[in-house]
């Protein structure tokens, strides 16, 4: 059996006995330790953050009176009035110390309105977050993006992120716990269940939708096995033709997503770097994307040549029946305001993109990466919770809070539309 003290004695062999010129089997040694060790890795530091109370196995955010009173919009005196009246526990040790679902609470108790924005006739807002170049950012504006939507927004959304990506970064953000018993958008998609009597499909499709530990923010989540349904779907696509049968590629997604849309005022759809079933499914079954752009000069040549791939994929689907996306969003992201070289391509990527942009970019950040490293986006702790340079975390909060109320503002505007 293969573990890795194995594989490390033999590779000492070889490295000290034999030399480094490696043959193939050496080479495939090498590999298989390369994957081993980082998954270990990996496993280590999913047990340290597996050990919050939220059902995702996180912690739920918590916040001092400060952060408290900034989130709800009340004095100090009026949130511990409030607090008071409501029964919640603010004493952690001697400091006044609530979480998230207390925030909810009070923002509920103090609104003299529902909080509900979409009306009952109002349709879910499908997003797909998209570009075929690896690396743009797609996964941190998805997981930010719908937290954000969730903590920051004084009206209440319920939002769900479908991970279409089998490397499976957003489900690591969203659902560290993820376990083999476990229902994934793959299971849906391939058909790997088993319905018990009187249960439908759309009732396992809400049952695989996960919360996490943003209240409101669910995940349908992935695992790397899942990438076998771009070969089940290929195979699908051959039969069909051989037999003269129509093959729609986008069928199996657009069944989950009927089935779950009634329940999701906003559904994110995370996409891989590459073109398949999952990728142009997800373009068909949103109705409005974003598009995450690097400031670099290469990465604005491969968006432009994905805008080429979208618009002659989007002849196809249009003929499939598509009725057009409501809102397309090119998002400069990761542009780092110190760097004269990015501003500039950020703002000819907007001009180029007039009335399809954000009035934002999304900013460059250390407090990104560092929770990131911790599977967080910057929405999953408060300043009073974060261990390097709080002021870095709350800069990058409030200018990625601006992004958060333009998106907000084109969904109002959306259902407002529809209305009509
Ligand atoms: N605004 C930002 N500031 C700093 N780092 C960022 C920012 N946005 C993304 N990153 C970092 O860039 C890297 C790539 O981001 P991400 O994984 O979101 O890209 P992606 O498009 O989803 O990648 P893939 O194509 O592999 O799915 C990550 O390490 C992420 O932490
Ligand atoms: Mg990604």
């Amino acid at each position: 059996m293969i573990n890795a003290n194995s594989i490390k004695k033999t590779l000492h062999y070889y490295f000290f006995n034999v030399g480094i010129i490696m043959n193939a089997d050496e080479t495939l040694l090498v590999f298989q330790k390369l994957a081993v060790d980082s998954q270990q890795s990996l496993d280590m530091d999913r047990h340290k953050i597996l050990v919050g109370d939220a059902p995702n196995g996180k912690y739920f955010r918590t916040y001092n009176q400060r952060e408290a009173c900034d989130a709800t919009g009340l004095s100090h005196r009026q949130i511990i009035k409030i607090i008071d009246e409501l029964g919640i526990d603010s004493v952690d040790g001697r400091k006044f110390c609530i979480d998230i679902n207390d925030i909810e609470k009070i923002r509920d108790y103090c609104s003299n309105y529902a909080r509900n924005a979409r009306g009952s006739e109002d349709k879910a807002i499908v997003i797909a977050v998209s570009n075929l170049k690896g690396g743009t950012g797609k996964t941190t504006v998805t997981t930010t993006f719908s937290t954000g939507l969730c903590s920051e927004t004084d009206k209440k959304y319920k939002v769900l992120v479908i991970d279409l990506d089998p490397q499976g970064t957003a489900s690591m953000y969203l659902k560290p716990n993820l376990s083999n018993d476990d229902f994934t958008v793959g299971d849906l998609l391939i058909g790997n269940y088993e319905l018990d009597e009187k249960e439908t499909f759309e009732d396992l499709a809400i049952t695989s939708c996960y919360p996490t530990n943003t209240p409101d923010l669910f995940v349908m989540p992935i695992r790397p096995s899942d990438r076998n349904y771009e070969v089940l779907s290929k195979k699908r696509q051959n039969d069909a033709e051989s037999k003269g049968e129509e093959f729609v590629v986008y069928q199996d997604l657009k069944n989950i997503i009927d089935s779950v849309s009634h329940a999701f005022d906003v559904i994110f759809l995370d996409t891989p770097p590459n073109f398949g079933a999952l990728t142009i499914s997800a373009h068909f079954v949103a109705n409005s994307i974003i598009v995450p752009v690097l400031p670099s000069q290469n990465d604005r040549d491969s968006t432009s040549k994905y805008f080429d791939f979208l618009t002659e994929a989007y002849k196809v689907i249009q003929l499939l029946g598509h009725n057009g996306y409501e809102s397309v969003n090119v998002l400069p992201t990761a542009v780092d305001i110190h760097s004269n070289a990015q501003t500039s391509i950020a703002s000819k990527v907007r001009v180029a993109s007039a009335n399809n942009c954000f009035s934002v970019d999304f900013l460059e950040s250390e407090a990104i990466k560092n929770c990131a490293e911790k599977q967080n986006t910057i929405f999953d702790q408060s300043a009073s919770e974060y261990d390097a340079t709080k002021q870095s975390l709350k800069n990058i909060q409030n200018s990625t809070r601006t992004l958060i109320y333009a998106l907000e503002a084109q969904i109002l505007q959306i259902w407002k539309k529809d209305r009509k």
